[in-house]
């Protein structure tokens, strides 16, 4: 990875992680995911960080999984750890908050991520999209529980099954998002959400967080989810999808 495909930095208590791959749509390598699931980690034993801020550069949140390692790994051609296990399962068991600001578009785990974070703030014509599907894989992310608790099975399985995007004011209308905002504000709104949180008594957000969410349960599916991912990366159906994806079919 080059060093600065993901930026960690702290401002005051907030840490702030920032794709910053635009062009490549902030797609997600392998060696992002390190980084990310480093920083998550880290800020959960540093006691100067109370909240994590994601967030990203360019005109896309995250393009999600990069399509080429999901071919190499499709092939069995990829060497050495698989880091998105464990960014997932960072993310999923985080005690402090997760604050996400999405300023553009996001795909695949760039979408089923915000659905673990705390406070979202997306940009008004932001299209959030999960073509699991399309790919010949499954929802990853125990997002076959967050999608459909958070906005419904029928809801849930047109934005699956169908594909369908979800529109910044539709990601607040289904309860994903807190506000959706021109996509220059987003970044500053959620900046100062983050910190008016870290301002908080610490150790009373970290447990109230705690009772809000069943963190066993969506790890177990996150898991479930993970055997059956990494079986469809290897059928045909997402071979197919790959190969088409980077021959630009
Ligand atoms: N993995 C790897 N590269 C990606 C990528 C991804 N997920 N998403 C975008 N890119 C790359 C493109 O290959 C292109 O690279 P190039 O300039 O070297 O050709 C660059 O980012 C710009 O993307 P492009 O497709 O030209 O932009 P667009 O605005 O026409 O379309 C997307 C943007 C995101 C809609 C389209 O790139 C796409 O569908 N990406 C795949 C998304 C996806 O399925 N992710 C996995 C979800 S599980």
């Amino acid at each position: 990875m080059s060093e600065d495909h993901i930026i960690v930095a702290q401002e005051g208590a907030v840490l702030e992680i920032r794709f910053n791959r635009p062009d490549k749509k902030n797609a997600v390598t392998n060696a992002m995911y390190g980084a990310m699931a480093d920083a998550v980690a880290s800020a959960q034993s540093d006691d100067s960080v109370r909240v994590v801020l994601f967030t990203s550069s360019g005109d896309y949140f995250s393009a999600g999984n990069d399509i080429k390692d999901f071919a190499a790994q499709s092939m069995g051609a990829f060497d050495g750890p698989r880091h998105v296990g464990r960014f997932l399962e960072e993310v999923i068991k985080a005690e402090k908050p997760i604050v996400a600001a999405v300023q553009g578009h996001a795909v695949g785990v760039g979408t089923t991520m915000l659905f673990q974070c705390d406070l979202v703030y997306v940009a008004d014509h932001a299209r959030l999209t999960m073509p699991f599907i399309d790919l010949g894989v499954v929802p990853e992310n125990a997002s076959s529980i967050t999608v459909v608790e958070r906005v419904g099975y029928t809801r849930a399985f047109a934005l699956f099954g169908l594909g369908e995007p979800l529109s910044g004011k539709q990601a607040v209308e289904w309860g994903l998002a807190n506000a959706s905002l021109p996509a220059a504000e987003v970044e500053a709104r959620a900046r100062a959400a983050a910190q008016t949180l870290a301002s908080k008594p610490p150790q009373s957000l970290r447990f109230t967080k705690k009772l809000m969410r069943d963190t066993q349960k969506l790890m177990a599916r996150m898991q479930e989810e993970g055997e059956i991912f990494a079986e469809r990366l290897r059928s045909p159906e997402a071979a197919a999808a790959f190969a088409a994806f980077l021959q630009k079919r």
